[in-house]
């Protein structure tokens, strides 16, 4: 296959992120995925939970190995995370400063990696508001380094639907009985379209979107999901609630008549939480905004776990790095 030459006419080539024995070489999207490579990231996620909870947080697997995070998108949690998960797997972690780097110079992204290969890099983590960046980056490195995808555009964020469906999995154990609803955004959000396809691959009982119609892409039902547009309709029975933000970087126009408005008729609140199951876990991928798409009371609240999902971020990520870089792990 000749590589593209940018990243607007890369294809989402998903056959890439496996090797001829079904391991993964790149961590690009769900789709393309088994259920079984999807359950082998969450088992090994939950090894490295007991390093990520003693006080010597760190075991020697990727010693020797060089990481290099490549944010050209802002981010708090998958950033730190991803250096952390490094870290503790002994790996040498490079973050290079895109703002501070020669990319501000005019050097393209090609050459970048044609640089940065040349430093013995093992992994690249990438993060980048175009939708096909990490597939581009994936099918032009020197053969061997790997690459995750950390968020491309609106399209996809694997590694947050896998330590949301890891967290979905510690505290509800199995998902074929559950009802999951992803409130909000759907439209905009790379993280949404990454958790349908792993609930779905996984055999969640029902995956439910809500929201808008501005707000959901046309034929959203075609990705497997069931579509309210009334919150209190839409949260009876369910087992799981994901809160997205509204993702205005990549709004174009005007979606909403206002924020006000949006947090009347789908900002989730005490009140309208107990439409659902009295056990239902609230989850949002974060950053959160209070006030807009959930309350403070709901944020914080006894069923909230959405600061559980970015500890356990930590080990997912370690997860999925070692099953790429030493995939006998
Ligand atoms: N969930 C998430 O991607 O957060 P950051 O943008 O802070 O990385």
């Amino acid at each position: 296959m000749k590589a593209p030459v940018s990243i607007r006419n890369t294809a989402y080539n998903e056959n890439i992120q496996v090797n001829a024995n079904g391991e993964l070489k790149h961590f690009l999207s769900i789709e393309g995925l088994s259920c079984d490579h999807l359950t082998k990231i969450l088992d090994t996620a939950e090894n490295f939970t007991g390093v990520t909870d003693r006080s010597v947080k760190k075991v020697p697997l990727l010693r020797g190995k060089t990481i290099i995070n490549l944010f050209f998108e802002a981010s708090t949690r998958t950033r730190t995370t991803f250096e952390l998960a490094g870290r503790r797997l002994s790996a040498d972690v490079l973050n290079l400063d895109i703002a501070n780097s020669a990319t501000k110079k005019g050097e393209t992204l090609l050459d970048t990696l044609r640089n940065l290969e040349a430093m013995q890099s093992d992994l690249f983590v990438v993060r980048h508001d175009g939708s096909g960046s990490a597939h581009f980056i994936a099918q032009n490195v020197r053969p061997g380094i790997g690459v995750i995808n950390a968020g491309d555009g609106k399209h996809s964020h694997p590694t947050q639907a896998m330590l949301d469906m890891f967290t979905i999995r510690r505290c509800k154990k199995s998902f074929h009985s559950l009802c999951v609803a992803i409130i909000g955004d759907i439209e905009h959000s790379r993280v949404a379209r990454s958790q349908i396809h792993a609930l779905n691959i996984l055999g969640a009982g029902e995956v439910r979107v809500i929201g808008p119609k501005t707000l959901l892409p046309t034929s959203v039902e075609a990705l497997g999901v069931h579509v309210y547009h009334d919150l209190k309709e839409g949260l009876k029975g369910v087992d799981v609630v994901i809160v997205l933000r509204l993702q205005k970087e990549r709004m174009q126009g005007a979606f909403l008549p206002s924020e006000r408005e949006y947090f009347q008729l789908y900002g989730l609140t005490e009140d309208k939480l107990k439409h659902a199951n009295s056990d239902v876990i609230v989850m949002h991928p974060g950053p959160i905004n209070r006030g807009v798409e959930l309350d403070s009371a709901v944020a914080d609240g006894a069923n909230s776990v959405i600061l559980q999902q970015v500890s356990y971020g930590i080990a997912v990520r370690m997860a999925v790095m070692s099953l790429i870089l030493q995939p006998g792990t």
